[in-house]
């Protein structure tokens, strides 16, 4: 028999594919979102969606009553802009994080999987395992690394089960494209199909790996009951297929038929040249095996600009410090 699951985020891109994957293995599907980022019309058929920010601990509390898995996707993941606005992505990120936890705990749930992030690994030196110690450089990593350690504090005095996916650089479709400060490959398609070039930063030689959002999907939902994730982080996402930024650039202009030559601009603040996670565990604990080329991913997400439409970016988010740190193509909106 399923289970009674809930999904934080759920109109989200992350969460919206979980939902949609928790219920074709027959579980229930309840969820929320305050629709900062998402958008209801991801929520899949069949899954019940809550109008409610998590941090609203009575709120969570009537909603997540009689769960047994919290799924807590939920967050404004923005690396980059956590410099520049960290009470807005901290709020969100590490009290929200901590609200739900409180409202789902009070409830009696069997289990929560928090979904992560790389940025808890920090500056070292890529690959990242599991095994390397914690050490995020910035507000998001650190509001990420901070919720970690709250739900295993939790987790030891009310005996619940717990397990952290670390997805990283998950793209598909119904991720948002409009939004100017994250998600580079949608970024990219969306000023393509606007006939704009493509942004780069630097040389364009920064190097990074990306999973296609079905396939890091098949992990989480296993995650929900897996004996084997108890307690654990996992990095989900692939450690095998790299590619520059500057030739995703180059892939995405052959797909949606606009070849223009990328603008490149002056690396931001933090930017790293190489960011990638081993993968081992996941393919032990979880059999995790990408099967989606990086081509064929990127073909959905063009195809679902395409079907919704391209659209101008949003610069809706409070920019909280303004220093001369802040990158130009944020201060001046030039994506
Ligand atoms: N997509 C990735 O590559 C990636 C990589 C690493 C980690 N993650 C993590 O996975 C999760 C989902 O990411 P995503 O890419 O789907 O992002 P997303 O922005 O598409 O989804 C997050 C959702 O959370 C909602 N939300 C934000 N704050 C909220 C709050 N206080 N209360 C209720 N809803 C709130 C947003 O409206 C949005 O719909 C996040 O926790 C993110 O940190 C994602």
């Amino acid at each position: 028999m399923g289970s009674r699951i809930y999904v934080t985020g759920m109109a989200g891109f992350l969460g919206s594919h979980l939902a949609e994957a928790l219920l074709a293995a027959g579980h229930t599907v309840r969820g929320c979102d305050n629709l900062l980022g998402g958008e209801p019309a991801n929520v899949p058929p069949g899954a019940e969606l809550d109008l409610l920010d998590c941090a609203d601990v009575a709120g969570m509390k009537a909603a997540t009553a009689g769960t047994d898995v919290l799924f807590h996707c939920a967050a404004t993941a923005y690396e980059g802009l956590s410099v520049f606005s960290p009470a807005f992505v901290c709020q969100n990120v590490f009290q929200a994080s901590v609200a739900t936890f409180t409202a789902a705990i009070d409830n009696g749930v069997r289990r929560i999987v928090l979904c992560s992030s790389m940025a808890r690994y920090g500056a070292g030196a890529p690959p990242f395992r599991e095994d390397t110690p914690a050490a995020p450089v910035d507000p998001y990593g650190v509001a990420k690394l901070a919720a970690e350690d709250v739900l295993r504090t939790l987790s030891r005095l009310h005996g619940f089960e717990y397990t952290i996916a670390v997805p990283h650089n998950i793209y598909g479709p119904r991720q948002r494209y409009d939004d100017p400060y994250r998600n580079v490959a949608a970024i990219m398609a969306n000023r393509l199909l606007q006939g704009l070039p493509a942004i780069v930063y630097g040389d364009g030689r920064q190097r990074r790996c990306f999973t296609y959002v079905d396939d890091a999907v098949v992990c989480l939902v296993r995650m929900a009951t897996s004996a084997r994730v108890v307690g654990e982080v996992v990095n989900i996402g692939p450690d095998d297929e790299f590619v520059e930024v500057r030739q995703l650039a180059e892939m995405l202009g052959e797909l949606t038929g606009c070849r223009e030559p990328p603008l490149r601009h002056a690396p931001r603040p933090g930017e790293v040249h190489a960011a990638n996670c081993d993968a081992d565990k996941a393919r032990r604990l979880l059999g995790f095996e990408p099967r989606t080329p990086l081509r064929a991913g990127l073909a959905r997400l063009v195809e679902h600009i395409r079907a919704r439409g391209p659209r101008p970016f949003r610069y809706d988010l409070p920019i909280e410090i303004d220093t001369p740190a802040l990158p130009d193509t944020w201060r001046h909106r030039l994506i």
